[in-house]
C-alpha cells in the first residue's frame, strides 16, 4: 500500500522551494523595515480560543476547524488563522508590560477543512503582521501599505485593494439589527441561499459578502438604505483614506466587504486578484479593537493582515523551476579508489572554506560524473586522478568557459574562492 498526502495538503518540493524561501526572505526584510519582530506560536491551541475570537457562528469555527479531544480530554484545534494565537501570546507572555505597543509578524501553516480546489488548501501558509496597542488611523494605513509592499515583493500584480468600514461594536450591532429586520422580510428572505437564510438570523453581516449570485442581487438592491456608522468611526475611516492617498496607495471602497471573522471592527480590507478565479483573495485583514479586552487584556486597539503564500505564488505566476535541487559551486570528480579518499578530504576542506561542493557516491566514469555535475549546475569540476595525486594538484575545469587549470591541493580553496566571488 502506498501512502499519500492527506486531501487538501501538499508537499513543497525542492524544485519550488527557492520561491518559498525568496518570498519568506522578502517578507522578513520588509517587516524589519517597518519595525516588526517575528513571533512563533504553536500550531495547536485550545479550541475555545478560536470560538471566543473568530466567533462561534463563523464558517471557520462552525465547519472548518480540525478539532479533536486529546488523551487528557482537552479540546484542541489546529490553528485556522494567526491573529487569535498572537493575541493569546501577547497576553499570556505579558508583552503588554514590556511595551504595550507591539509590532509582531508570523510565517507558518494554518489549517482549515475547506473543500479543496485550486488555491484552496486544508494546510495552507500565511505570512502576516499584527500591530497591537494603538487606535491611530495611521496604523491602519501603515498595515495596508505593508500588505501592498509585500504583494509587490512577491510579484503579485493586478490586484484590487478593497476597503470597508464596519464601525465599532455598537455600529456593528446596529447594522446587524437592521440587516436582521431586512432579511426577515418575506420577499427578501425567499431570495437568499440556504446558508444565508441561516446566517440572516445568526450572523447577518456575512450575508453581505455571500458569493452566491442571488444573494449578491438582494444585498445590492436593499443594503444601500442602511446607515449605521457613528461620527467617530466615520472620521477614523476618512483619516485612514487620507493617509493612503498621501502615499498614493490605490484602493476601492467596497461596502460589501465584511470578512469571515467576527473580531473585526472599523477598517477591513481585502486584496483580490481576478486571475485567481473563485479563490481570489490573496490577502486580507483589518482592525480588531475589542479582541484584546475580550480576551482579558487592556482596552486597546489593534490591526493586522495575513497573505496566503500558496495563493500569492499562484497569483504571481510562479511555476516550479525546471530542475530545481541543489546547485553547487564545485563538483569533485575522483578517478579511482586512492583519488576518492583524497577527494573526500578535499571536499571537507572546501566545505569548511564556505564553498558548496558535491561528489559522486557511486565512483562512476568521468563521463557520468560530468553529467552529474551538469545536473547540479556546478560552476567548476575538480578532477582528481592518480597522476594529479602524484603531482600534488587537481585539475579545475570551468564548466562555462571549458578552460582547465591545475591547482595544488593546498591552494584549492583560495583559488576557487577567488573565482566564485
Ligand atoms: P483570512 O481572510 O481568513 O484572514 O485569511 C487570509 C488569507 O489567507 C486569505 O486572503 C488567503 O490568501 C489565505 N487563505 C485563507 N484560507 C485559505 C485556504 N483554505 N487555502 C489557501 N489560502 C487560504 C485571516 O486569517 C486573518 N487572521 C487575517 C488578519 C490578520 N486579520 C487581522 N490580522
Amino acid at each position: 500500500m502506498k501512502y499519500k498526502t492527506i486531501r487538501g495538503t501538499r508537499d513543497i518540493l525542492p524544485a519550488e522551494i527557492s520561491q518559498w524561501q525568496d518570498a519568506e526572505n522578502a517578507a522578513r526584510e520588509l517587516f524589519k523595515r517597518y519595525g516588526y519582530s517575528e513571533i512563533r506560536t504553536p500550531v495547536m491551541e485550545e479550541t475555545g480560543l478560536f470560538i471566543k475570537s473568530v466567533g462561534e457562528d463563523t464558517d471557520i469555527v462552525k465547519k472548518e476547524m480540525f478539532s479533536f479531544r486529546d488523551r487528557g480530554e482537552r479540546d484542541i484545534s489546529l490553528r485556522p488563522e494567526g491573529t487569535a494565537p498572537i493575541v493569546r501570546a501577547y497576553l499570556e507572555n505579558n508583552l503588554v508590560n514590556l511595551n504595550p505597543f507591539q509590532k509582531l509578524y508570523y510565517i507558518g501553516p494554518m489549517f482549515r477543512a475547506e473543500r479543496p480546489q485550486a488555491g484552496r488548501l486544508r494546510q495552507f501558509h500565511q505570512v502576516g503582521i499584527e500591530a497591537i496597542g494603538s487606535n491611530s488611523p495611521a496604523l491602519d494605513a501603515e498595515v495596508i501599505i505593508v500588505m501592498a509592499g509585500l504583494l509587490d515583493s512577491f510579484g503579485v500584480k493586478n490586484y484590487t485593494m478593497k476597503l470597508n468600514n464596519l464601525g465599532c461594536a455598537d455600529d456593528k450591532k446596529k447594522l446587524s439589527k437592521s440587516l436582521k429586520e431586512l432579511f426577515s422580510k418575506k420577499e427578501v428572505a425567499s431570495l437568499l441561499c440556504d446558508d444565508c437564510k441561516r446566517r440572516a438570523a445568526t450572523n447577518p453581516l456575512r450575508v453581505l459578502d455571500c458569493k452566491i449570485e442571488s444573494c449578491k442581487v438582494v444585498v445590492r438592491k436593499y443594503f444601500k438604505e442602511v446607515e449605521f456608522l457613528c461620527a467617530d468611526c466615520k472620521k477614523h475611516f476618512d483619516d485612514v483614506l487620507k493617509f493612503l492617498d498621501l502615499v498614493k496607495i490605490k484602493y476601492a471602497v467596497d461596502p460589501y466587504i465584511v470578512r469571515g471573522l467576527d473580531y473585526y471592527t472599523r477598517t477591513v480590507f481585502e486584496a483580490s486578484c481576478g486571475s485567481l478565479g473563485a479563490q481570489n483573495a490573496v490577502g486580507a485583514g483589518g482592525r480588531y479593537d475589542n479582541l484584546i479586552s475580550d480576551m482579558g487584556g487592556p482596552v486597546t486597539g489593534a490591526c493586522g493582515f495575513a497573505v496566503g503564500i500558496d495563493r500569492a505564488l499562484i497569483a504571481a505566476g510562479k511555476v516550479p523551476g525546471e530542475t530545481g535541487g541543489a546547485k553547487v559551486d564545485v563538483f569533485v570528480a575522483p578517478l579511482g579508489e586512492e583519488a576518492y579518499k583524497k577527494a573526500f578530504l578535499v571536499l571537507a576542506d572546501l566545505r569548511a572554506s564556505g564553498i558548496s561542493c558535491d561528489i559522486d557516491y557511486e565512483s562512476r566514469s568521468l563521463k557520468s560524473q560530468m553529467r552529474s555535475a551538469d545536473k547540479l549546475k556546478a560552476r567548476f569540476v575538480l578532477i582528481i586522478g592518480d597522476d594529479e595525486i602524484k603531482k600534488g594538484e587537481a585539475a579545475l575545469r570551468n564548466m562555462q568557459t571549458k578552460e582547465q587549470v591545475c591547482v595544488s591541493f593546498d591552494k584549492l580553496a583560495a583559488a576557487i574562492n577567488g573565482k566564485i566571488e
